[in-house]
């Protein structure tokens, strides 16, 4: 056992804390230059362990065992792939109280929230496991009578997957087990802040059954170990969920080697009020799609739009709800608001309020660092927010929620769409001609009508404009790790 004081840290938690070490190849390694990475606790600051500070050169040596483990395992019969992922997401419930640990451990998150984080990280073990032994092809009608064609899908091969810090644990298994399912072997990076989960569920993957080589695990220097993934030809496809800047330049450094990719970027979310809507069922909404995850989505919510006639009302709900959001570290079960990941986080939330409230913007709840001190944050309600303030045109990634009025249906569609973001969108209304109208209008990959939540492993997750390529998730999260050989048989007289 562990002992963090107030917290302990047992089963896959204490292994995946005490092993540092990273998986290429089937084998648990050190960094060739023998150094280690610092991870934080968030809600302390204290060291919790470390994890290797591999490069460029284990990152090749990493994508060389996922190249040489590719063969044999495109080679297995789907319904052995789908074996292993049904075993390791059984075992991840089975170890879902210390994964949720230490989740909370290194990311901050409340427990309940990392609890369901690994729940949802299981989901698509299962969904891809279920999904693996339907990859179908096609047969399309020639225009001759004596030939054939057919459209086979097959692995893309060698996948490199970048994920971030905010959902430790479910982005790896979004990404990596549609891309196992088919028959891909995987390189994975998991955020140097948060990297302890991936290890755990790489040793869980071990468990249930994968062969030497299919799962890969580097952490290290962000820019070398993504340097060497996006140049490598033996690597047929990146997918990366992070940060729009991030994500441009990963585009760039791909175009050498032609690589699919998907990018899960940045969002703007709008969230309307329209005046029609049920107000309590907009107020709950509200609440999960921007204080979820101490607002550390992407698809939280970074603009309210609310209807003049029901602006008071609305914010007077909110911020009643907001108020009573306990603050606190995430492995105390009555907290709702973890810490912020770190420093930088806070500064960013201080310098938005700051901003807002220099234009006019005035803060009902909240505003400040919280007193509990290091990267706490009070959940905050401002209103009286106006489109051009830096609130409502970069994303918050914190518990701010900005409220904007509006007049009219077009116009606050004209608000909305006015970013250069397109990830998620919500709105509230009784009216079924406009839901539907307002639905289509929004230019974002996923539009929450009536509802504040958007995340389930059998949709399709994903983003338009600079919020991304590509869609993880669902039927379709397949596509992207497939590629389609059109086969004209000829010669049949
Ligand atoms: C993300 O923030 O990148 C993922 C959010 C989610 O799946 O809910």
């Amino acid at each position: 056992m562990l002992d963090f004081g107030d917290v302990q840290i047992s089963g896959i938690a204490e292994k995946a804390l005490r092993l540092d070490k990273c998986l290429i190849g089937g084998q648990w390694m050190a960094a060739e230059n023998g150094r280690s990475i610092n991870v934080i606790d968030p809600a302390t600051g204290k060291v919790i362990g470390n994890v290797p500070e591999m490069g460029r050169h284990e990152t090749a040596r990493a994508i060389t065992a996922a190249e040489q483990a590719r063969e044999a395992w495109a080679a297995r019969p789907a319904i052995e792939r789908a074996d292993i992922l049904m075993r390791w997401c059984q075992l991840m419930l089975d170890n879902i109280e210390n994964l949720a640990r230490l989740l909370t451990l290194e990311q901050g998150k409340a427990i309940v929230q990392a609890r369901g984080e690994i729940r949802y990280a299981a989901s698509f073990l299962r969904f891809y496991a279920e999904e693996a032994r339907r990859i179908y092809g096609e047969t399309i009608p020639s225009p001759m009578s004596n030939s054939r064609i057919l459209v086979l899908k097959q692995p893309i091969g060698v996948v490199a997957c970048i994920t971030p810090w905010n959902f430790p644990a479910a982005m790896i298994t979004r990404k990596t087990a549609p891309a196992l399912a088919v028959g891909c072997t995987v390189v994975v990076k998991p955020a140097e802040l948060t990297p302890f989960s991936a290890v755990a569920i790489a040793l869980l993957g071990i468990e249930a059954g994968l062969p030497a080589g299919c799962f890969n695990l580097v952490t290290g220097v962000p820019q070398e170990i993504g340097a060497e993934m996006c140049a490598n030809p033996i690597v047929r496809k990146l997918s990366f969920t992070g940060s729009t800047k991030t994500g441009e330049l990963l585009y760039a450094q791909c175009a050498s080697t032609i690589k699919k990719l998907s990018l899960e970027l940045g969002g703007n979310a709008a969230f309307i009020v329209f005046d029609d809507a049920d107000i309590d069922a907009a107020v709950e909404g509200a609440m999960l799609s921007k204080f979820r995850h101490s607002g550390q989505t992407c698809v939280n919510t970074n603009r309210f739009f609310v209807h003049f006639s029901v602006y008071d009302e609305f914010i007077g709900k909110f911020v009643e709800k907001a108020a009573k959001l306990r603050v606190g570290n995430g492995m105390d079960v009555d907290t709702d608001i973890g810490p912020l990941i770190n420093s930088a986080a806070v500064q960013k939330a201080e310098a938005h309020i700051a901003d807002a409230t220099s234009r006019g913007a005035v803060v009902v709840v909240g505003g400040t660092r919280h007193q509990r001190g290091g990267t706490f944050f009070e959940p905050t309600v401002m209103r009286d927010v106006t489109a051009e303030m830096r609130t409502a045109c970069e994303e918050i990634f914190g518990p701010v929620a900005s409220v904007i009025r509006f007049v009219s249906e077009d116009e606050v569609i004209k608000a909305a769409n006015a970013t250069e973001y397109g990830l998620a969108g919500y709105f509230y209304s009784r009216d079924q001609a406009r839901c539907w109208r307002v639905a289509e209008k929004m230019e974002c990959g996923m539009v929450g009508v009536n509802i504040g939540f958007l995340s389930v492993e059998m949709a399709p997750f994903g983003g338009v404009k600079q919020s991304g390529i590509g869609r993880e998730g669902s039927h379709h999260g397949v596509d992207d790790f497939l590629e389609m050989k059109f086969v004209h048989f000829g010669g049949l007289d």
